[in-house]
């Protein structure tokens, strides 16, 4: 009994020592130390084994296994040594990390952002409307007539069902009346589409955003109390804001807004960032006239509404010199914001 113990521990280490992979060296295992493997048959042996010498052979079997359960630990941990060692070959993993590019938000998307924060602040909730419109959303109920050139099939996308791609977010002020009665306090932001020559201030996808106030009091001063704070807040507390007369179709009276833009080594210069005014009552009228009751009676609401240009304020709050570069997505201009 004893040599074979001896026989069956110098055969183990001997094939364990050979092993030259990890599934060989399970399969060694199995036959070694597995429930048919060769000590444990030896073992059953011990039965046979004379009273007296039990425990030494107890004790050699005990030995053996141990060195054998030793070994497989050691040859495991020398095989996976090799096998990282095998898979660092060739590279260097004490160089520098190659630099990760976080991406960033668009210049458009932190614009959008900004105004949208500064006007929520003053009770402004967001609202919106579709991108195919009808001509009474975009144009009849903006009081706006069948001659009107913004109409006409030159400057606007039409579809054969008589449909078009909005012009504007005004459109957003029409839907809201439509399904919400007064006060009403709402701003819209939503691209506009017109058939303008492509160059560096236009592209024929541009993004605006709309607001509109309607309550019992709303003044001409609470037009220009917003608007020129939402400005300040946006370029900063010392930039110019003039209220320029205008004519739109849908307010009276009606301005444009300008800003004074100081770029450098410029002439300082007046530049149009919004349209403005006080709610024709002829659009509260064809809003009534839609809902069918008198929700925006004239004799008793009034209100302001005003667009400006998101793609304009981006230009002049980063000193961006050609609107294209906001949809060629060249990272090169794009990481500047990151
Ligand atoms: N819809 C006008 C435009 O696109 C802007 C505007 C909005 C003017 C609301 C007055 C009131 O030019």
């Amino acid at each position: 009994m004893k040599d074979q113990i001896d026989a069956i521990q110098t055969e183990a280490l001997a094939r364990i020592g050979a092993v030259a992979d990890a599934r060989s060296l399970e399969e060694a295992r199995v036959a070694i130390l597995g429930k048919q493997g060769s000590l444990p048959q030896l073992s059953a042996g011990m039965r046979e084994v004379p009273k007296e010498q039990k425990a030494e052979v107890g004790q050699l079997l005990n030995g053996a296994r141990q060195a054998i359960t030793a070994a497989l630990e050691e040859k495991k941990d020398a095989l996976q040594a090799a096998a990282d060692a095998r898979a660092l070959e060739g590279i260097d993993p004490t160089l520098p990390a190659r630099a990760l590019h976080h991406g960033s938000l668009h210049p458009l998307t932190l614009i959008r952002h900004q105004a949208i924060s500064i006007l929520r602040r003053m009770g402004f909730a967001l609202a919106e409307g579709p991108e195919i419109e009808t001509e009474f959303h975009c144009f009849d109920a903006l009081n706006t007539p069948a001659d009107h050139p913004a109409r006409n099939e030159k400057d606007t996308f039409y579809f054969d069902s008589g449909k078009l791609l909005r012009t504007h977010t005004s459109t957003v002020q029409i839907r809201t009346m439509e399904t919400g009665k007064p006060p009403v306090r709402i701003i819209a932001p939503g691209s506009a589409y017109r058939r303008d020559e492509i160059d560096a201030t236009h592209l024929s996808v541009f993004n605006q955003l709309e607001g509109l106030y309607v309550d019992a009091d709303v003044s001409l001063g609470d037009l220009k109390g917003t608007l020129e704070y939402f400005l300040h807040e946006l370029f900063g507390a010392d930039t110019e804001v003039r209220f320029r007369p205008h004519f739109f179709p849908f307010t009276e009276p009606s301005f444009e807004i300008d800003v004074k833009l100081h770029a450098k080594g410029q002439q300082p210069k007046w530049i149009e960032v919004a349209g403005c005014g006080m709610v024709d009552p002829a659009v509260f009228e064809a809003v009534n006239d839609s809902r069918g009751d008198l929700a925006y009676d004239p004799a008793r609401v009034t209100g302001f509404a005003f667009g400006m240009g998101l793609d304009r304020l981006a230009m002049i709050r980063w000193g961006i010199k050609d609107i294209r570069l906001l949809i060629e997505n060249d990272t090169r201009f794009l990481r500047q914001f990151a």
